[in-house]
C-alpha cells in the first residue's frame, strides 16, 4: 500500500460514519443480522426500542425527517458497500418491495412507484395530468412548498387558478371541515390538492370524505400524503384518491431520499412521467420510477424500514404515536399562556402538537428547548408563529414531561 498506512486507514475509518470497516472492506459478504422485533406491550418495551435508534438528545421533529433505525442504517450501508464490489453487487429484490410497500399502505398491486419524496411525486402528478389555462386547483393556505409549488408553476407557465382558502383548524366535526371546502369548488375546479395532514397544526383531514365528492364531481383527487405512511395505519384503496404522494424519510423512517407515488389504477396509462426513461411506457407504477441510475441503497433501506414498522405493528405504532400526541396536547393546554393550535377534537389530532406561548416567540422556544438537546421545529410559514412537536415511537412519555416544563419555564 503506498501513501497511506493502516493506522491511517483505521482513522479515516472511524471518521467516516458507517465505514468504520474500511480496512476490513473484504469482509462483507453476509447482510447485517437485524435483531428480531416483537410489538412493545409495555413502557419498558418502549424504552427497549429507543436503543433501536442512534438519537442524541429527544427527536420531536419526525415531521421534517423521521430517525433511521439501527436496521435500516445498516442495511443502507451494506448495500453502499456491497455494491463497491462491482463484481458481486447487489440489488433490492424490487418486485418483493413493492408487494410490501403495498401491503403496509394498502394499495393497489402495481399502483406504487418509488421516487424520491413527496415533492418529486407531487411534481410528477401537477406535470403529468393535462390542464388547461383557467382551470382551477383548490387547496388550502396551510400547504408545504412540496405539495404548493408544483401547482404554482402550472399557474405561472400554463395559465392554471390556484384557489387556496383558510381551511377551519379546529373543525367541530367533519362535517365543517368537508363544507368549508365545498363552498370553495366552482365549475372551473379541475384539481382538490389536499394535504392529508396539515404540516402547520397536524390536522388529520377526512380524505376519503374529500376524495369521494370530488370523484362525484369529476374532479381530481391529489394528496399530499408526506405525513401519514409510519404515522397513521392507512388503507390507501379506501381512501381511494386518483394520487397519493409521501416521503417514508419521515414516520416510516426510511432513509432521506425516498418517496412514493400511489397512483388509482384507472390513473395509470395516462399520467403523463415527469422523466422518461425505459419503463415509460410501462401500465403500472414502474413508468414513474425509472429515472435513469439512482441510489440503490437507498431504495433498500427502505425495504428495511418497511420491515421494521411491520416487525412492530402498524397499529401500535399509530396508537402509541397519537397517544404520546394527546398526553402532550393536555399537558400543554394546562401551561399557563400557551395556546395549542392543533384541533381539540381528538379525531382530527396526528402525532404532532403546535402551540404558541404567551410572552415569547416559536424561535425563541425552539433555541430554549434546542439548548437542552430537544429536536423541534418552527413553523414560520404563512406569518405563522408556531412550535411544532412530533411525537414518534422514539420518544418517551418523560421527555414530553421534560419537553412541558421547558416551555412552561422559557423566559418571556
Ligand atoms: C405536508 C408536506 N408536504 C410535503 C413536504 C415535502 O416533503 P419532501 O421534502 O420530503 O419532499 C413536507 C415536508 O415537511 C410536508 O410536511
Amino acid at each position: 500500500m503506498s501513501g497511506i498506512t493502516r493506522r491511517e486507514l483505521l482513522a479515516l475509518g472511524a471518521a467516516l460514519p458507517g465505514f468504520g470497516g474500511v480496512a476490513r472492506a473484504h469482509a462483507i459478504a453476509s447482510p447485517p443480522r437485524v435483531a428480531p422485533l416483537r410489538p412493545p406491550r409495555s413502557e419498558p418495551d418502549w424504552e427497549a426500542l429507543r436503543h433501536q435508534f442512534v438519537i442524541e438528545g429527544v427527536h420531536l421533529n419526525t415531521g421534517t425527517y423521521g430517525a433511521c433505525p439501527i436496521p435500516v442504517l445498516e442495511a443502507t450501508i451494506h448495500h453502499l458497500r456491497a455494491f463497491e464490489r462491482i463484481t458481486r453487487q447487489e440489488h433490492p429484490d424490487l418486485p418483493a418491495l413493492h408487494a410490501a410497500l403495498e401491503r403496509f399502505l394498502g394499495a393497489w398491486p402495481g399502483s406504487v412507484a418509488i421516487v424520491r419524496n413527496t415533492t418529486e411525486a407531487m411534481n410528477i402528478v401537477a406535470n403529468g395530468i393535462t390542464l388547461a389555462p383557467g382551470d382551477e386547483v383548490l387547496t388550502t393556505t396551510h400547504e408545504h412548498i412540496g405539495g404548493r409549488c408544483c401547482w404554482e408553476l402550472l399557474a405561472a407557465r400554463r395559465g392554471v387558478v390556484l384557489r387556496t382558502f383558510d381551511p377551519p383548524l379546529d373543525p367541530a366535526d367533519e362535517d365543517d371541515l368537508v363544507a368549508a371546502w365545498v363552498r370553495q369548488i366552482t365549475p372551473r375546479t379541475r384539481v382538490l390538492s389536499i394535504s392529508h395532514v396539515l404540516f402547520t397544526t397536524g390536522m388529520i383531514q377526512p380524505v376519503a370524505r374529500l376524495v369521494r365528492l370530488a370523484r362525484e364531481r369529476g374532479i381530481i383527487s391529489v394528496i399530499d400524503g408526506a405525513h401519514p405512511p409510519g404515522m397513521l395505519a392507512l388503507d390507501l384503496q379506501a381512501i381511494d384518491a386518483d394520487y397519493y404522494a409521501s416521503s417514508p424519510h419521515k414516520w416510516l423512517l426510511a432513509p432521506k431520499g425516498t418517496g412514493l407515488l400511489v397512483t388509482r389504477p384507472d390513473r395509470l396509462a395516462t399520467t403523463w412521467p415527469l422523466i422518461a426513461s425505459g419503463d415509460w411506457e410501462a401500465d403500472d407504477g414502474r413508468r414513474f420510477e425509472h429515472a435513469g441510475t439512482g441510489n440503490e441503497s437507498l431504495v433498500a433501506g427502505l425495504a428495511a424500514a418497511v420491515a421494521f414498522q411491520e416487525a412492530l405493528g402498524r397499529e401500535v405504532i399509530e396508537a402509541r404515536a397519537r397517544g404520546l400526541a394527546t398526553a402532550l396536547h393536555e399537558a400543554l393546554v394546562r401551561v399557563p399562556g400557551v395556546h395549542v393550535v392543533s384541533p381539540r377534537s381528538s379525531r382530527f389530532r396526528s402525532a404532532m402538537v403546535a402551540f404558541t406561548r404567551e410572552g415569547t416567540t416559536a424561535e425563541a422556544l425552539q433555541r430554549h428547548l434546542g439548548r437542552a438537546g430537544f429536536r423541534t421545529r418552527r413553523i414560520a410559514e404563512f406569518g405563522l408563529e408556531y412550535l411544532r412537536l412530533s411525537t414518534h415511537l422514539y420518544v418517551l412519555p418523560r421527555d414530553l414531561e421534560r419537553a412541558v416544563a421547558l416551555v412552561a419555564d422559557a423566559p418571556r
